[in-house]
């Protein structure tokens, strides 16, 4: 006789990748982040509210941080546009589409963010990969 597989959870599959305080960064800047299974990612700082992908370029799957200290480490100049430094591609900042570069129109991994407001305690930030999702922000 053989056994049942075990039941899987039912619902969205959407896992926590990482929590931390909420960073305060001025919008048009970026930081970058490691995802508690070791992933690079990134945050961006947008007029609505923070958004986070992971640092992987759709080009060729490596990481778009620049090395050079002394400007933002994922914005170009204009702080408008997310930039890969390895071959310039620039992805907008919502939903991380690429629009100028060798990967027009393919799509950084967006992870979904919350920001948790709580009146005991300062504000935290939550990411979580969802599949299929595109970067949804949420607040509570
Ligand atoms: S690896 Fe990002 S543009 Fe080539």
């Amino acid at each position: 006789m053989s056994e049942r597989p075990p039941t899987l959870p039912q619902g969205p599959s959407s896992r926590l990748c990482l929590r931390l305080p909420l960073p305060s960064l001025p919008i048009g800047r970026s930081m970058a982040l490691t995802l508690d299974d070791g992933r690079p990612a990134l945050l961006v700082m947008q007029p609505d509210g923070p958004r986070a992908f992971l640092d992987r370029c759709p080009h060729q799957g490596s990481r778009m941080l620049t090395e050079d200290e002394t400007g933002d480490p994922y914005m170009d100049a204009t702080g408008g546009l997310i930039l890969c430094h390895r071959h310039q591609a620039c992805f907008e900042p919502h939903h991380g589409t690429c629009i100028s570069g060798p990967c027009v129109g393919q799509r950084l991994t967006a992870l979904d963010v919350e920001v948790v407001h709580n009146d005991t305690s300062p504000a935290q930030l939550l990411l979580w990969e969802a599949a299929g999702s595109g970067g949804e922000l949420r607040e509570k």
